[in-house]
């Protein structure tokens, strides 16, 4: 076999077709006009009213959305069961619509065309099914919700009411993903086979989880269901197929119980000189504002400590996923890493594409995350793809143009609806489920919903 001849970095652009912009697009029958939108108006304004006020609430679908598109939506209507969060983010997004405590307060009296969910991950499908049932469609942070029953739920309401929800999956959106998804849409490494995707989660970013609601399998469905139901989206869109069934093995073997010392938060904690995850939340003036003055009301501690004994989800997790075109997935999530990021490589009849992604602190000084492909006897190429500027690698930004601006083109079908938002959080239950009964889980055992061969690119609004 003749040695493959390396390309060096410098002359990618002008050997590969691969990154000349749209070039593959056009064989991919994959630009199409935006999904016609009930949320784009002629001659007014979309009114929107949220329910979770929290850091995602304020930030992200909050203040940003009042920055970026001041004539084509207003808030009418915010709510949280925290009173004083809720004053705080009135303030902090810039509006004067009125607060409520009571959802179905604001939804009677707002009348909403939109309703923004951003509450704990286990409350969304309340105020999903509710306001589908009002007639109102729904933007939805991920995970859609955490579990099957929650998911049916969900699933009987769009069917018995006719509204959707669109599920806000960020990550499909950063441009090195999109590049994965059009490489491999372009036949480059032939048919997928196989996947090897592995997660980092850092002793910063990942520690954060085990001090939030998150560290309890009530709230967030666990890192399978909270986290990796990212990463599992990203698969499914990727794969273009629906997952069949799902192995896992997961334990807690480094947060939680695992800690030689502990205490309720850092405040309180007399350990502060020896503990490595010391944080100061006080620090952060924002945080303060929105969670520490806040206490008061609802006693829930944003820096809790990440050894205190009721943790009860897992920090290593492994699933060996199949799909229904055969495809077969070997994921891990770690949650105690010294860095950030991922190890991904699809395998094909014709190649292997790889990509290593370091997400918190750059490798080195490039500005750019790398795709490598490599052809099976042939030549590998190089394909860099610059950092993008806003949160999540760029993503953030695009998702929100891509759904407030009206005919925004959806060339590699990121959009996501329900089927999408209950397919990725599937993964993630029957890999919980898998490790209790200690045997595979089949998908669809698990709702009406039944996965099929090819991808099913859903409504959305
Ligand atoms: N896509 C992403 O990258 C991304 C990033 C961060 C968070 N998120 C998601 O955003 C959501 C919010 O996360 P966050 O970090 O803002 O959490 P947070 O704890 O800062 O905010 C949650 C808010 O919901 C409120 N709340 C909880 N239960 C409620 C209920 N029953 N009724 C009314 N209000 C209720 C809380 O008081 C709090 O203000 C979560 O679903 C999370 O998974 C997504």
């Amino acid at each position: 076999m003749k040695e493959p001849k390396q390309m060096s970095r410098r002359n990618f652009i002008a050997a590969t077709g691969i990154l000349a912009g749209g070039a593959l697009v056009k064989d991919l029958n994959a630009v199409q006009a935006a999904p016609k939108s009930s949320l784009h108006y002629e001659t007014k304004k979309l009114r929107i009213a949220m329910i979770g006020t929290g850091s995602r609430g304020c930030d992200m679908w909050g203040r940003d959305l009042v920055k970026a598109y001041p004539d084509r939506l207003e808030f009418v209507g915010l709510c949280d069961s925290n009173p004083g969060r809720l004053e705080f983010a009135q303030k902090y997004i810039g509006t004067t619509c009125p607060t409520f405590t009571d959802f179905e307060k604001m939804m009677a009296e707002t009348k909403p065309d939109l309703l923004i969910v951003t509450t704990v991950d286990a409350t969304h499908h309340t105020f999903i099914v509710r306001a589908m049932e009002l007639g109102v469609d729904v933007l939805t942070e991920k995970p859609m919700t955490v579990d099957e029953k929650k998911i049916q739920l969900i699933l009987d309401a769009e069917k018995r009411t006719g509204k959707t929800c669109r599920v806000t999956f960020n990550y499909r959106y950063s441009p090195h993903r999109a590049k994965i998804w059009e490489i491999l849409r372009s036949g480059e490494i032939g048919d997928i086979t196989s996947v090897d995707f592995h997660w980092y989660l850092d002793t910063s970013h990942g520690a954060d989880y085990f001090r939030r609601w998150h560290r309890l399998v009530e709230k967030s469905g666990s890192l399978w269901v909270h986290k990796a139901s990212h990463h599992f989206d990203l698969l499914n869109w990727w794969i273009d197929s629906d997952p069949e069934s799902v192995y896992a093995l997961g334990a807690l073997d480094f947060y939680g119980k695992n800690g030689s010392v502990r205490a309720e938060n850092c405040r309180t904690c007399p350990h502060t000189r020896s503990c490595k995850f010391y944080w100061d939340v006080t620090k952060n003036d924002y945080y303060r504002q929105l969670y520490v003055e806040n206490e008061k009301y609802d006693g829930y501690l944003r820096d809790g400590c990440v050894f205190k004994e009721d943790v009860n989800i897992f920090d290593k997790m492994a699933a060996t996923i199949r799909y229904k075109n055969g495809v077969q997935v070997s994921y891990s999530l770690t949650a105690y890493s010294p860095y950030e990021g991922y190890r991904i490589a699809f395998n094909g009849t014709k190649g292997r594409l790889d990509a290593w992604i370091q997400e918190s602190k750059p490798i080195s000084d490039v500005n750019y995350d790398e795709i490598v492909v490599f052809k099976n006897f042939g030549r590998r190429e190089y394909i860099q793809i610059p950092f993008g500027t806003s949160g999540h690698g760029g993503g953030d930004a695009l998702l929100k143009d891509q759904i407030f601006i009206p005919n925004t083109p959806d060339p590699f079908k990121q959009c996501a609806g329900i089927r999408d938002g209950a397919l990725a959080c599937l993964i993630g239950i029957a890999a919980r489920n898998s490790i209790f009964g200690k045997e595979p889980v089949r998908i669809a055992d698990l709702t009406t919903l039944q996965p099929e061969e090819k991808k099913r690119y859903n409504r959305v609004l």
